[in-house]
């Protein structure tokens, strides 16, 4: 191997031929290398960026306010108890995962599987030091890494399958069940007790003793009049649902005068 113009300094190789065992180690060279080449970080650089994030951010509202965001219908309805919230595709396999585990182990589910298989990929690098790079030739690491796929791939499409179930079911059971009546409309005025009415359809938000609870104030001492009150029985106001009482005019003023008499 030693030979010409190497003779005396005995030229030693590493396994690349190509590669000397006594290279220096190659650095760059320091940027002051490339005078008029380089440009200070500050202001020069980060400005360009800036710029560049700028013209991305004025993009990024324009579509947010040409195409907003399609709320789904039910999500911001609170009354409308049908309806299962479902995680965005990339975190199904964590919310199946969690449907797994008994509900006092929950923790588990939560962060110590998720955070244990996270904390290997960190470590890989240190845990796995084989130059090996052919992955049949790395049997623990391949194997782990294809069990991890495999469990979120799965795990995602039970998610997705379940969920389509339960869709299923519950339209199929509203079906069924024909739209019970939201409060038995009474119809007949003879028998209305507007307390009865109130412990129906008010007392969930407002209390039984209308002291209120944290979902709604409280309804005693109120400085209105019965058709103010009617009025938000019937239209709702602020958070308060509109309807939430379905009975005759009548039975609305009897109501809000129940109501209005709680002083
Ligand atoms: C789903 C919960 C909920 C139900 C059911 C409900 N309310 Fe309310 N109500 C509220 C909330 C919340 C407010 C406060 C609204 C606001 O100011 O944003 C409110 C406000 C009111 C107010 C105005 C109080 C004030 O200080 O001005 C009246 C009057 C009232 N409700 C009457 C009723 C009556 C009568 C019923 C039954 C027919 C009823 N509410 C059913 C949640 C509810």
């Amino acid at each position: 191997m030693a030979g010409g113009p190497h003779d005396k300094e005995t030229v030693k190789y590493v396994g690349d031929s190509r590669v000397r065992a006594t290279r220096e180690r190659l650095l760059p060279k320091p940027y002051s290398e490339y005078p008029g080449k380089t440009e200070p970080f500050f202001p020069n650089f980060l400005l360009k960026e800036w710029m560049a994030a700028v013209v991305f951010l004025i993009g990024f509202m324009v579509l947010v306010v040409s195409h907003p965001a399609p709320l789904e219908s039910h999500a911001a309805d609170p009354n409308d108890t049908s309806y299962i919230p479902l995680p965005d595709w990339y975190f199904l396999f964590l919310y199946q995962l969690l449907k797994k585990i008994p509900g006092d182990m929950i923790v588990l589910g939560t962060v110590v599987i998720p955070g244990f298989f996270s904390l290997l990929f960190l470590l890989a690098p240190w845990l796995d030091r084989s130059p090996e790079r052919r992955p049949w030739k790395r049997p623990i690491a391949t194997t782990i890494m294809l069990f991890v796929i495999a469990s979120i791939v799965y795990l995602t499409y039970e998610a997705v399958a379940q969920h389509k179930m339960q869709l299923e079911e519950s339209a199929s059971a509203a079906e069924q069940a024909p739209a019970p009546p939201p409060a038995p409309a009474p119809t007949e005025s003879a028998a209305f007790d507007p307390e009865q009415a109130y412990m129906q359809s008010c007392s969930a938000c407002h209390g039984q003793d209308l002291k209120g609870t944290p979902a709604a104030p409280s309804l005693i001492g109120l400085s209105l009049s019965t058709d103010e009150v009617v009025d938000i029985m019937t239209n709702g106001i602020g958070v308060m649902p509109a309807g939430r009482f379905q009975g005759t005019d009548e039975q609305k003023k009897q109501l809000a005068e129940w109501v209005l008499s709680h002083q």
